[in-house]
């Protein structure tokens, strides 16, 4: 069998604290941050990243080099500029970005100075989830490493060019992980999503030019720099490149994570987790965490690719899955999920601030066996309001994806709650 090639995670160990400085550089660490300072072109780096195919881990998929190229030149708008990494990772279901940042911070460190290179920022704010305290604490040891070996500060390695990293630790709220919530709260504002346009490459940070990326999208950066945008487009699967960590949660033998190939099919990404428990049946899959549409047990051969997943009717998100067995009732599953999201809406627009507590409480009535037919309709209609393009920013949309879906799949299961009167999967 062909050995997977796993840039992303081949320095980390289960259960061990991550490499030091030496040891990182002495398994090629930084190397593609001597090649590059000072001896590249910014905009050929952007070029690069272009070329590489790489889509943003965040969610969207959006080509992370296009997204640097919307930078205005620092020579026509002179000062400040940030890279910000979104680090905030609440999403249900998923635990990939905790990975690498507990796993191996240096190489988030080491994608972030090239990356900031390339837009020729020069502060980075890495925006950490608050309950990540492990990775809190090794990233601020790593930069104070790196800091120490000149890898950080003024003039790095004899180059021109400086960088100060700074990490912040996130109050806990979901909707900071929505990039522009998340700058407010950097500004110590009140987290509530921003108006789009103007995007943060033109008016971010304290209104000045900002990119916002993932941590596993900035990750990937230094792989690209040394090994090249043929081998990097060589890993994928499906027509996208690299790999992707995946997640897999539910009754499954070995939940985790996964480093494949982009556009690994379903089916192989359960099989890495073991395959489910003995007892249980797939039922249906949330692909990409909880904003994400459910796929059936008859589309476990689709490829997890950004493309694929979108052609299959759901999202591929955050790659993380979470799995829907026979013997877990979709109602109580549900209502679950939109607890949360309820709990976690800003309260920034009124459809949604009063949208998904009333669809949560109208789960709530159905699960404890007070639904009635009409209630059924009713969040059918609520489901409509809270679509794409109805509220100010994507949470709503994005919880009514596992809703609508359900509503749609589980049918059969919602009305014998409303007839029996009761949940008979307790
Ligand atoms: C409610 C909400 C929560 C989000 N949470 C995260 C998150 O935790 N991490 C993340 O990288 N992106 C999150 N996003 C997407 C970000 O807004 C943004 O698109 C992403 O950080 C861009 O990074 P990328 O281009 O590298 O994918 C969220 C979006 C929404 C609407
Ligand atoms: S959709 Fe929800 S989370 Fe987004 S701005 Fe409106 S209230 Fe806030």
């Amino acid at each position: 069998m062909m050995t997977l090639e796993r840039p992303l995670t081949k320095n980390i160990k289960p259960n061990t604290p991550p490499m030091g400085l030496h040891a990182y550089q002495a398994a090629g660490g930084y190397e593609a941050v001597r090649q590059t300072l000072g001896r590249v072109a910014p905009a050929d780096l952007v070029e690069m990243v272009i070329q590489s195919g790489l889509g943003g881990r965040g969610g969207g998929g959006f080509s992370a080099g296009r997204k640097w190229q919307l930078m205005p030149d620092p020579k026509a708008d002179p000062g400040p500029r940030y890279l910000v990494i979104n680090a905030d990772e609440m999403e249900p279901g998923t635990f990939k970005d905790r990975l690498l940042l507990e796993g191996d911070p240096h190489q988030m460190i080491e994608g972030i100075i090239l990356s900031a290179y390339a837009i020729q920022a020069d502060i980075s704010y890495i925006f950490v989830r608050g309950e990540y305290g492990t990775a809190i604490t090794r990233l601020e040891s790593a930069i104070g490493a790196a800091r120490d070996a000149g890898l950080l500060g003024r003039n790095i390695l004899g180059s021109s060019y400086d960088l100060e990293i700074h990490v912040h630790g996130g109050a806990g709220r979901y909707i900071c992980g929505e990039e522009t919530a998340l700058l407010n709260s950097l500004e110590g504002r009140r987290a509530v999503p921003r108006a789009k346009p103007p995007f943060p490459q033109i008016s971010g940070l304290w209104g000045r030019p900002t990119v916002v990326n993932n941590v596993e999208t900035i990750c990937n950066i230094p792989h690209i720099v040394l090994r090249g945008v043929d081998w990097y487009k060589s890993l994928g699967l499906d027509g996208e490149s690299g790999t992707k960590i995946y997640g897999v949660s539910g009754r499954v033998k070995s939940p985790g994570t996964f480093e494949l190939p982009m556009g690994t099919t379903l089916n192989d990404l359960i099989e890495h987790a073991g395959g489910m428990r003995e007892g249980y049946q797939l039922r249906a899959v949330l692909p990409g965490g909880a904003s994400t549409a459910f796929l059936l047990d008859d589309q476990l051969d689709i490829p997890l690719s950004f493309a694929g997943v979108a052609k299959a009717g759901s999202r591929l998100g955050t790659g993380t899955a979470i799995i829907l067995d026979d013997r877990t009732c979709p109602v109580g599953m549900l209502h679950n999920l939109q607890h949360f999201f309820a709990q976690e809406s800003c309260g920034w627009c009124a459809p949604c601030r009063d949208g998904l507590p009333w669809v949560e409480r109208i789960l709530a009535k159905i699960e404890s066996g007070q639904g009635e037919m009409s209630d059924l309709a009713l969040l059918d209609d609520i489901a409509g309001t809270l679509g794409p393009g109805r509220t100010f920013c994507a949470l709503a949309p994005g919880a009514m994806a596992s809703l609508v879906s359900g509503l749609t799949y589980f049918r059969a299961e919602f009305e014998q709650h409303i007839h029996t009167k009761s949940c008979g999967w307790t």
